[in-house]
């Protein structure tokens, strides 16, 4: 009985040093980084066009929701914004160029004040080549008024299943008058 005890014993103060010395900083937000390295993953990179039109014959962005704030600011897509979107995703800048998917979802305008900044919930899903069927999900902040901006990969479905990665955006074309935009995209998959 004095044995288990004294073993008990030695595990709560074993496991307390433990808790101690694991227990974080304060004033520090993240810990060392380590490499981490996963047998069997690939990476593919994808490169097009993203085509979102808000205003034209075909627009492809709608608006399904707004804030009722003042719109002070000249923004097609002020403070509260929510836009549905089927965007067509092609090859080339122009919008005549092979289709090679789209990207639905949605997008929020999502910052206070007069400077536009988004954050983007989209599918990009793919119907040609080895990626057809398949598709990778972005969620990201999205301040599209810069013009070169990184958006994170959270996901994926079919052959990006369990997916993690990056996009890279420039903006290739954008009417800020109507939020009309297209934007290249290159973007670094990590999958299995
Ligand atoms: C917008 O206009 C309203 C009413 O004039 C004002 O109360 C508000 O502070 C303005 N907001 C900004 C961001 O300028
Ligand atoms: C993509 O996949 C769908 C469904 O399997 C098929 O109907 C379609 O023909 C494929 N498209 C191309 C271009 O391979
Ligand atoms: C896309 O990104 C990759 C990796 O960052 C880079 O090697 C490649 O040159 C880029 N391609 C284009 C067209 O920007």
């Amino acid at each position: 009985m004095e044995g288990i005890r004294s073993i008990l014993f030695l595990i709560s103060c074993a496991f307390l040093t433990l808790c101690v010395t694991l227990s974080p900083v304060h004033g520090k937000y993240y810990s060392k980084t380590v490499p981490f390295v996963r047998m069997g993953e690939k990476v593919t990179n994808l490169h097009f066009f993203f085509h979102d039109t808000l205003v034209g014959k075909n627009p492809s962005a709608v608006l399904i929701a707004k804030a009722s704030l003042p719109n002070n600011g000249t923004s097609p897509a002020p403070f509260g914004s929510l836009y549905a979107i089927d965007d067509p995703l092609t090859t080339g800048p122009e919008l005549t160029s092979e289709v090679v998917g789209s990207a639905q979802g949605l997008w929020v305008s999502s910052a206070q004040g007069l400077q536009t900044s988004l954050v983007a919930y989209f599918d990009f899903g793919f119907t040609t080549g080895e990626f057809n069927g398949s598709s990778i999900s972005v969620f990201s902040r999205n301040p599209v008024l810069e013009t070169e901006r990184e958006l994170a990969v959270v996901g994926g479905r079919g052959k990006f299943k369990m997916a993690r990665g990056f996009s890279e955006l420039k903006t290739y074309f954008v009417d800020p008058t109507t939020g009309n935009a297209i934007v290249e995209y290159n973007v670094t998959v990590i999958h299995y």
